[in-house]
C-alpha cells in the first residue's frame, strides 16, 4: 500500500497468483485526515463544540460508561483455513460482516488464522446455529499456533485437531482447500484478497471474496436461493454471551422474499 497526501492506493499484487482477482487498475481511495470528535484535550471543547446545534438543557438520560469490550451483537463465524502441513484450523470470530459478496473480518494479529491466510488465502466461513454455541465455546481458548503466541488470553493452548475438539466433522469444499464444517447450516467458500493492519497494529483487517455459498435446504425457500429468514437464525455474540434471534419485527422495503 502506498500513501501520499491525499490518497492511498492498493496495488493488486496478488493477481498473478489468484486470477479471479480483478487485474485492472489499482484501487485508489481518497484520504482525509479526520478530526477526532472525542478530542478532550484542554480547550478542545470550547473551540469545537460537537453538539450539532442542540440546545436542550434537560439532563440526558444516558450515562457515560467505559465498557471493556464493544461487542454489540454480531454473528459468530467459524473460519476454516489450511495449516502448512495441509491439515485444517478452525477459529471462531464475531468481527465479521458482509458488503455484497465481500466479507470483512477483524482478526487478532498474532493468531494462527492470520498466519495461515497470509500464506494460503483460501478460507471457509462456517455459520453455526444458536444451539451450537457449546461447540464454538469449546474452540475459544484453542490456537493452531505452536508455541502459543504471547498475546493470547490466559488458559489458551495449542490444539492441532480443532475439528475433534469441537466434535465436528470436516466436509470437502468444492472450490477451496480448507474443509467445511459439516454440522454448520451455512458455508461460504472464499479467498482473502487483502490483509492489512489496523491503526493500532493489534488487529488485521481481512477482506474476503465469496466464491460459493452452501446452505442446508431446511433454511432455504423452496428451490430458490433465498434464505428462509423464519427458519434461519445466526448465533449472535452479544457482549460475550451467546444468543439466537428473537421473532421477526418487520420487513425492509428491499427484502426479496
Ligand atoms: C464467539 C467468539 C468470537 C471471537 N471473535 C473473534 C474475532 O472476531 N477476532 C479474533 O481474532 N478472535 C476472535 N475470537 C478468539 C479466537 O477464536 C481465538 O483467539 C482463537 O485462539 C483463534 O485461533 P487461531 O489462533 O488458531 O487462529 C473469538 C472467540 C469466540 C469464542
Amino acid at each position: 500500500m502506498s500513501v501520499c497526501g491525499t490518497a492511498y492506493s492498493v496495488p493488486r499484487t496478488r493477481c498473478a497468483l489468484w486470477p479471479w482477482v480483478r487485474t485492472s487498475a489499482a484501487v485508489t481511495v481518497p484520504l482525509r485526515k479526520l478530526p477526532y470528535p472525542h478530542d478532550r484535550s484542554p480547550g478542545a471543547e470550547a473551540s469545537a463544540p460537537h453538539d450539532g446545534g442542540m440546545t436542550s438543557t434537560r439532563p440526558a438520560p444516558h450515562r457515560v460508561i467505559t465498557p471493556s469490550i464493544l461487542y454489540f451483537g454480531t454473528p459468530v463465524v467459524v473460519l476454516s483455513t489450511l495449516n502448512a502441513d495441509g491439515s485444517a484450523n478452525l477459529a471462531p470470530v464475531s468481527s465479521a460482516w458482509a458488503l455484497a459478496d465481500v466479507f470483512v473480518l477483524g482478526l487478532g494479529a498474532d493468531g494462527h488464522t492470520v498466519r495461515n491466510l497470509r500464506a494460503r488465502p483460501e478460507l471457509v466461513l462456517n455459520f453455526p446455529a444458536p444451539h451450537q454455541w457449546p461447540q464454538v465455546e469449546a474452540l475459544a481458548l484453542l490456537t493452531g499456533a505452536d508455541p502459543v503466541p504471547p498475546g493470547k488470553p490466559a488458559g489458551c493452548r495449542y490444539e492441532p485437531d480443532k475439528f475433534g475438539a469441537a466434535g465436528w466433522r470436516p466436509l470437502r469444499s468444492e472450490l477451496v482447500g480448507p474443509p467445511r464444517v459439516l454440522e454448520c447450516p451455512v458455508h461460504v467458500e472464499g479467498f482473502a484478497t487483502d490483509l492489512r493492519p489496523d491503526a493500532t497494529g493489534q488487529f488485521v483487517v481481512v477482506e474476503a471474496r465469496t466464491l460459493r455459498v452452501h446452505a442446508d435446504p431446511a433454511i432455504v425457500v423452496g428451490d430458490t436461493s433465498h434464505i428462509d429468514t423464519a427458519a434461519w437464525s445466526p448465533l449472535v455474540y452479544n457482549f460475550r454471551h451467546y444468543f439466537g434471534l428473537g421473532p421477526r419485527l418487520g420487513k425492509a422495503k428491499r427484502a426479496e422474499n
